[in-house]
């Protein structure tokens, strides 16, 4: 008997004609009568099993007719090439061991609503789009990390609880701390990062954070993880030439090593392809002027909306970087642009193909009596910024940063209707179950 290789499905092009095993789980099946054709998965990939009457024991290919989807099944089989689809691989089974036989999955092949899907996210997760998104997302949060760390940039992690609110408490989750102590699920690691940044040059935090806005959008999570970087001695500039670099880096490994995923999300890859430096740049008021012209009940001086955001976002091939919104509809950590003090030097960097801000940030206020006008005009207590305010009394320095959402990002280059499918567990407004 040929030697038997355990291996998995990933790796099985590196096995043709050998007798190898796989170990996982019955994905599908379907059978003529003379030969069962298996789907199986192993969390490595999914892969046809081909079983034919006369290359099993009867019991075997009994067993293998009456396997229900998901049942734990360990196969033992020749593989082979197809001979039309070059890396295109099946095994052609000699034995089946069932682990554990599983009766009435509740998700089959046919169509399931959204809700009920939802519901059952933990077995939802093992469907091969799932699978696929969340190999992309494993791609893009390693594609960051080596971005940053390639850069000279320190890891530098921010606190989740925290005393005060980074921009207001309107949207932050209270927590009871110790001794009647109230903490709040941070919502942003920004200012802890700007305290790290003056500590060692460039750093970035990667996180999850916490919204309680009451926002119920195909882009809203109250949990989400977004990746923060920050650099001393950079200007809003730097941080838009740092976003460029971060996003078609991204864009550029996700293209190079997952296509096989990509493929089953029916991406279209051009439109990735096309995300190349330099992004178009577009002053807020530039921006005001296209959504008027597109005859959207815009109203200058105020914040996009996502259909704003949309609609801009559709104008270029590649991710725009909207600059200089209000400085009154912005946190009170903004600098203001000394040519225009009603602007402030910001950025939202809006995906292509509709998908909106995935990136916003910009330059600091670096001045102390500005800074400390600015706290009071927004009506947040002092005390709890004295250790930030800090930063502007010794050795201050111009400085900025900006943060990504990993989930947005994930939506975007799988081309996702909602970031819902983004991560494993999503948290929203109604969804806090399983
Ligand atoms: O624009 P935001 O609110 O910026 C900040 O929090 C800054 N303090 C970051 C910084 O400068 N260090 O959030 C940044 C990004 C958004 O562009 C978006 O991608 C994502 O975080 N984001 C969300 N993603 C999912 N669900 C939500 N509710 C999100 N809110 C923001
Ligand atoms: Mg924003």
């Amino acid at each position: 008997m040929a030697q038997m290789t355990q291996t998995t499905i990933a790796k099985i092009g590196e096995h043709v004609e050998q007798t190898v095993t796989i170990k996982g789980w019955l994905n599908n099946r379907r059978s003529s009568g003379k030969i069962h054709f298996l789907s199986v998965r192993d969390g490595t990939g999914f892969l046809q099993v081909v079983m034919g009457k006369k290359d099993v024991d009867e019991a075997t290919f009994q067993k293998a007719d009456h396997l229900g989807q998901e049942s734990a099944i360990i196969v033992t089989g020749t593989v082979q090439e197809h001979p039309k689809h070059p890396g295109n691989y099946e095994l052609i089974a000699s034995g089946l061991e069932v682990v554990n036989p599983a009766n009435d999955y509740p998700i089959t092949p046919k169509e399931h609503g959204v809700d009920y899907l939802m519901d059952r996210r933990h077995l939802w997760i093992r469907a091969e789009r799932q699978t696929a998104i969340l190999r992309v997302r494993h791609e893009i949060i390693n594609a960051v990390r080596d971005f940053f760390n390639n850069e000279g940039f320190i890891l530098a992690d921010t606190p989740i609880f925290t005393p005060a609110a980074c921009e207001g408490t309107t949207t932050l989750f209270p927590v009871e701390y110790f001794d009647d102590e109230k903490a709040y699920l941070t919502q942003s690691g920004q200012l802890y990062n700007e305290a790290n940044a003056m500590a060692l040059g460039k750093v970035y935090a990667f996180g999850p954070t916490f919204r309680a806005e009451k926002s119920k959008t195909r882009r809203h999570l109250t949990e989400f993880w977004m990746v923060e970087p920050e650099m001393a001695y950079a200007d809003l500039n730097d941080v838009i030439t740092l976003a460029e670099g971060l996003i078609t880096s991204v864009v550029g490994r996700v293209l190079d090593r997952r296509q096989k995923e990509l493929k089953v999300l029916e991406r279209d890859t051009s439109k990735l392809e096309a995300v190349k430096a330099p992004f178009p740049r577009l002053h807020y008021d530039e921006a005001a002027k296209i959504l008027l012209e597109k005859g959207l009940p815009f109203v200058v001086g105020g914040d996009l909306g996502g259909t704003d955001e949309t609609v801009l976002s559709e104008q270029f091939d590649r991710p725009v970087c909207v600059t200089h919104y209000p400085a009154a509809i912005k946190a009170f950590y903004m600098k203001p642009d000394p040519n225009e003090p009603d602007k402030a030097l910001c950025v939202d960097v809006l995906a292509p193909e509709g998908y909106g801000e995935i990136i916003g940030g910009g330059q600091r206020l670096d001045d102390l009596d500005l800074l400390l006008q600015r706290i009071k005009e927004h009506d947040l207590p002092q005390e709890a910024f004295e250790w930030y305010l800090d930063l502007r009394r010794f050795g201050s320095v111009p400085h900025g940063g900006f943060g990504m959402g990993i989930e947005r990002c994930v939506s975007w280059i799988c081309g996702l209707e909602h970031v819902r499918e983004t991560i494993p567990y999503p948290r929203m407004l109604y969804r806090i179950y399983p």
